[in-house]
């Protein structure tokens, strides 16, 4: 093995939200595994959160070579940082956090070989190239999330994009290459759904995603057996793809190959877990319990909340839910505390959690299915685990993996645009019983590969080989 001080150095740079820094601290873990040098660049404000976890950070002080280092998200201490408001993050970051970046690449030592900054974050690529330092982009996105984005200036030059006032919205979309057959106006990402299209966000995720293309590489949590198709496509406009998912699968992996067993870490949240909801599962019968869940961004009206609950208890399955309490909004912008009557009511079949250790509840035999917002990150841990899914959508790219969840893998309901307590007890029933047989199997398949592809000689662990190569190519 190569001594830590002869090794490359890459900068990761995720953007400062719960998501993108879980997956990217997995991957910052994998390049240490490989015996990489990584600063991680986490925001002051999330760094805070993360110094209380002191089991993540000495896992991290393990690795010679691995240090934190922070910066400011630009935004004030109390804003929320949760919901749409996390859109003020662009501005913020690209005005103030910007200049401080590029400051530090000067100052930092060593200096980085590669910066490994979050695809979202074009702020990355632009210093990057500006200061001749290479970069490669990671997207906590599914490749056929990049690849509706990449295309959103087609659609607009086809005349999809601005949605009519009168289209059908189960209409099929014609513009985006390959997807001819299943995308529908519904299923575009929420900020498509503008009736201007120099509106802001929509303007910039497509300017961010084009950048990606004109960089080193892009690297991508999916694996080739689940997008394969939108894979090909993708490669005709950037040809270097290293796909190394899924993630927290790889790691697994790899620190099985030094010996190392994930049993007993914590996640990468920046919240504790609370692993009494194992020992509750523990109780439960095989395949009785479903899993529900939003992530870390998305807030619920409480008259949401109630439908789901209702439409839960009706159905007369057991559920574990995971409810932030910034999951509920109050009418004055604030944010409320779980509604007593739902915790209440919820004793005789339910276990509430405000914050869960997903990977293994996922992975728990007690677990039939997942009701879930549709995040990447959770789709891909679901599709791991052969878990079968209930998809409801808030924004972003939710709607495209819903979609493809349902339409295309075959591993799930889709209830996007729907929250209405008798559609949520049908689609539990459907997913637990009366669908359960065919999705499961559809499910146990694709479980399989994702392991596959993350063991020696599968798709992930030789792309990941090669990415590393690559970045020791990149020393100078
Ligand atoms: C956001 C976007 O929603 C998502 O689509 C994008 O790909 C990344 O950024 P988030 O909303 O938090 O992320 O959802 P998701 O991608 O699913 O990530 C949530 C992560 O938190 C998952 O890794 C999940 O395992 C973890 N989690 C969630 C917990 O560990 N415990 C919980 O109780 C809930």
């Amino acid at each position: 093995m190569e001594a830590v001080h002869q090794s490359p150095h890459v900068l990761i740079f995720p953007f400062p939200a719960q998501g993108h820094v879980n997956s990217m601290l997995k991957l910052a873990e994998l390049l240490a595994l490989a015996s990489l040098r990584v600063t991680f660049l986490n925001s002051e404000y999330n760094h805070e959160s993360l110094v209380r976890r002191t089991d993540i950070l000495s896992r991290f002080a393990q690795y010679p070579g691995f240090k934190f280092e922070t910066i400011p998200d630009g935004l004030s201490q109390d804003h929320p940082r949760v919901g749409a408001a996390m859109r003020d993050m662009f501005g913020s970051l690209e005005l103030i956090t910007k200049p401080i970046f590029k400051q530090m690449l000067f100052e930092i030592n060593p200096p980085p070989d590669c910066i490994i900054g979050d695809g979202i974050l074009g702020l990355t690529i632009d210093v990057a190239n500006e200061l001749g330092i290479p970069i490669i982009p990671f997207r906590t996105t599914s490749a056929g999330c990049i690849w509706v984005f990449s295309s959103i200036f087609d659609m607009i030059q086809a005349g999809e994009l601005p949605i009519k006032g009168n289209q059908d919205m189960d209409c099929l979309i014609t513009s985006v290459a390959g997807m001819e057959t299943f995308l529908r106006f519904r299923d575009l990402p929420s900020f498509c759904k503008v009736s201007d299209v120099k509106d802001p966000l929509l303007q910039l995720m497509a300017r961010e995603t084009s950048k990606n293309f004109k960089a080193n590489g892009l690297i991508l949590n999916t694996f080739e057996e689940l997008e394969g198709a939108t894979l090909s496509q993708m490669r005709t406009k950037c040809p270097k793809i290293y796909t190394i998912g899924p993630l927290h699968e790889h790691l697994k992996a790899r620190l099985a190959d030094t010996n190392q067993t994930m049993s007993d870490r914590s996640s990468n949240s920046f919240r504790e877990d609370d692993r009494s909801c194992i020992s509750w599962l523990d109780k439960q019968p095989k395949g009785s319990v479903v899993y529900v869940s939003f992530g870390s961004i998305a807030v619920l009206p409480r008259e949401k909340l109630m439908e789901f609950w209702f439409g839960l208890v009706h159905s007369g399955k057991r559920f574990l839910w995971v409810l932030r309490p910034e999951n509920v909004p109050r009418n004055d912008g604030e944010c409320d505390v779980v509604p007593t009557e739902l915790v209440e009511g919820t004793k005789e079949r339910g276990y509430i959690v405000d914050w869960a250790p997903q990977e293994d509840v996922l992975a728990h035999g007690a677990i039939g299915g997942f009701l879930t917002h549709s995040g990447w990150n959770s789709t891909l841990e679901s599709v791991t685990a052969g878990v079968p899914m209930i998809c409801w959508p808030c924004f972003a790219d939710q709607q495209l993996n819903s979609r493809f969840v349902e339409e295309v893998w075959k591993l799930g309901l889709d209830m996007k645009d729907v929250c209405d307590r008798r559609v949520v007890e049908q689609m539990v029933n459907d997913l637990m019983v009366a669908k359960r047989e065919e999705i499961l199997k559809s499910a146990t398949e694709f479980a399989k590969l994702a392991k596959g592809s993350v063991n020696a000689g599968g798709s992930s662990n030789c792309n990941f080989d090669c990415l590393i190569e690559d970045i020791r190519m990149m020393i100078k």
